[in-house]
């Protein structure tokens, strides 16, 4: 479990009883409208808790429940994990409307990529986000992530962010 320092906000790996907080999560359109799979109803909803379990089991790594290190309040969710090509390895975060707007998500979003550096020795990380999502490509410029591409699909679009460890000294990643 990793505690971060500056809003006590903790990051676990995602476990098998979170499957109700996960349903609510993604059925929550302030939460899912944005992002490229939208809402999710409760068997989609479930199948992801299973391909973040297996993910896990697979690679050792994976998506994190974010969540208030006093109360355990579900926060949200953050983490890393290989894209279905297996091509890169994605970060990937998602928090509740009133856990928002304190930098929160960039915070945990760094503490995932630094783990993805420093642990899994990853040289490059992608983040894929919606068209029209400037709220998250916000966090992702602050991260020092570059925009790599940028696609016309469905109404909103596609934008593909990178990070590449080479352009950042491990101090500035902390
Ligand atoms: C995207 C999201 C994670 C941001 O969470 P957050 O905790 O508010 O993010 P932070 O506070 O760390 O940073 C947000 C930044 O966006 C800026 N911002 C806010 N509204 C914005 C807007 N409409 N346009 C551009 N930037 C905006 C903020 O000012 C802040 O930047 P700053 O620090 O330079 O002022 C949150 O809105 C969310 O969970 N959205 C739904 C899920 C999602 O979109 N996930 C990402 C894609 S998969």
């Amino acid at each position: 479990m990793t505690i971060l320092q500056n809003s006590g906000l903790t990051l676990r790996p995602v476990q098998p009883e979170d499957t109700r907080a996960f349903e609510a999560f993604y059925s929550d359109p302030e939460v899912m409208a944005i992002r490229k799979y939208g809402v999710l109803g409760k068997q989609a909803a479930r199948s992801q808790v299973q391909g973040m379990l297996d993910h896990w089991a697979k690679h050792g790594f994976g998506m994190w429940v974010v969540e208030d290190g006093i109360t355990h309040e579900f926060a949200g969710e953050c983490g890393l994990r290989w894209l279905e090509d297996g091509s890169d390895v994605e970060l990937s975060y998602g928090l509740y409307p009133q856990f928002r707007g304190r930098g929160l998500a960039t915070e945990v979003a760094r503490a995932a990529i630094c783990f993805g550096v420093e642990v899994l020795g990853l040289q490059r990380i992608v983040a894929l986000s919606r068209g029209d999502n400037a709220k998250s490509h916000r966090v992702l410029e602050k991260l020092g992530m570059t925009l790599e591409w940028r696609k016309k699909k469905g109404l909103h679009g596609l934008v593909q962010y990178c990070f590449l460890s080479s352009e950042h000294a491990s101090s500035t990643l902390s």
